[in-house]
């Protein structure tokens, strides 16, 4: 043999660098210490089933006077405020729907202010049992007839870093990736996410580079992907959603400054998430990356599972801790191929009153042909746009 032929050396494959076995033992004590404490986000698991004829009787004495007899808001003749833009017609199921109950049960127990919602919504906590205002919860759920079979916001699982969730979202991502040794590099995805009819999304990813390349600084846009999801099928009673994309990445990136592929490609894939009681839930995607021209870029595939546990003080309504573990793995088609295993422990948390601003931390660390693979620091800011502008909120 020409060349040195070194025995395999296990290191090299098998590798676990202290940044991530640091971030895997926050996130474990954290996740231990958030169970200690009991603090669980209340989802879809009810000690009794709520009883919605005693919600309707709640409905009435309590709600009726503001929400009106229909849920679309009492008539603006006989209600005194003056209604903010985010008051609810409950029979819009496009609204409805993707809010949890949890989120209503919170605005219900404490008043608008705790969700940094108006003032005129009261607080009934003191007037209203925990079954009560499951009951009227359920009532208020028949406003909206659901035709459409819209996928319920329980089964809106947090957003992990990488692994895509089934749930089709209106939001905003600006989430950016760095080489945590090795040349400096940068990469920002503005990602925006819009729902049509409900259960389809949109999506537009537009990569930003920035890179120290050779001691020059140089910057650029990546390839931009479109993307359309539909979800095929979801239950709130099992807990569990399926959908399918179709992305397509076009070559806006420079390929000779290594920004993009230079050729068109098809990314197809496909997300099972799988919510269990408690709120510990498992996320799957799975996919292909297809490039037109192969001698430009191989053919690729993935599959991601991100495995977590949202938990929350206050029964559940309060601030979301959601730390979550994600393994990673990409191969090209060709036979004899290795496949890339990455290993991604992270924590998601909301920032606003609201829950709509959410701020999402971790370390990608490679653990399998790790040579010329560095590890990355991710960390991501999203903006459910659906539930409020940016600065509302807050307080
Ligand atoms: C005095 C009038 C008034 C009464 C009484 C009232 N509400 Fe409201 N409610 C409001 C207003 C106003 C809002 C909108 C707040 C905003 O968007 O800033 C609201 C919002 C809500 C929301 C929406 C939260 C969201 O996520 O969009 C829920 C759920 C709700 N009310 C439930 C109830 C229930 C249940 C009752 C009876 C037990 C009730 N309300 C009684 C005025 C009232």
């Amino acid at each position: 043999l020409g060349r040195s032929q070194k025995p395999l050396d296990i290191s090299s494959v098998t590798r676990f660098g202290t940044v991530p076995f640091l971030a895997l033992a926050v996130w474990l004590v954290s996740f231990l210490l958030l169970g200690a404490l009991h603090v669980s986000a209340q989802t879809i698991h009810y000690t009794k089933t709520p009883d919605s004829q005693n919600g309707e009787r709640v409905y009435k004495s309590g709600c009726i006077a503001c929400h009106g007899s229909e849920g679309k808001g009492a008539s603006e003749s006989s209600t005194v405020f003056t209604r903010p833009d985010t008051f609810p017609d409950f029979t819009r199921c496009d609204q409805t729907t993707p809010e949890a109950n949890s989120a209503w049960k919170a605005v219900i127990i404490h008043g608008g202010p705790s969700r940094g919602f108006s003032q005129i919504m009261p607080a009934f906590g003191e007037l209203l049992s925990n079954e009560e205002i499951d009951d009227v919860i359920a009532y208020m759920r028949g406003f909206c007839n659901n035709t459409h079979h819209y996928p319920a916001g329980e089964l809106n699982l947090p957003r992990a870093l990488v692994t895509e969730k089934a749930f089709p979202e209106d939001e905003l991502v600006i989430s950016t990736a760095m080489n945590a040794s090795g040349p400096p590099s940068f990469t920002t995805d503005v990602i925006h996410e819009q729902t049509f009819a409900g259960r389809n999304q949109i999506e537009v990813d537009v990569p930003v580079n920035y890179e120290d390349q050779n001691h020059n600084w140089t910057s650029g846009v990546g390839d931009i992907t479109l993307g359309l999801k539909r979800e095929l099928y979801s239950s709130l009673k099992t807990g569990s959603i399926l959908s399918v994309q179709g992305g397509l990445l076009l070559p806006t990136g420079d390929r000779s400054r290594g920004f993009g592929n230079g050729t068109t490609t098809f990314e197809p894939f496909a997300s099972f998430d799988q919510l269990f009681k408690e709120n510990t839930f498992v996320q799957f995607q799975a996919g292909a990356d297809l490039p037109v021209d192969t001698s430009k870029a191989p053919r690729s595939m993935f599959w991601r599972t991100a495995i977590g546990q949202a938990m929350a003080p206050d029964h559940g309504l309060g601030r979301l801790f959601t730390p979550m573990v994600e393994f990673l793995a990409a191969r090209d088609f060709q036979s004899g191929a290795s496949t890339n295993w990455d290993v991604l422990p992270e924590m998601q948390v909301t920032v606003s009153r609201r829950q709509h601003i959410r701020v999402d931390v971790g370390v990608q660390e490679p653990f399998t042909n790790t040579s010329g693979r560095s590890a990355q620091v991710l960390f991501y800011v999203l903006w459910d746009w659906a539930d409020g502008k940016f600065w509302e909120g807050w307080r």
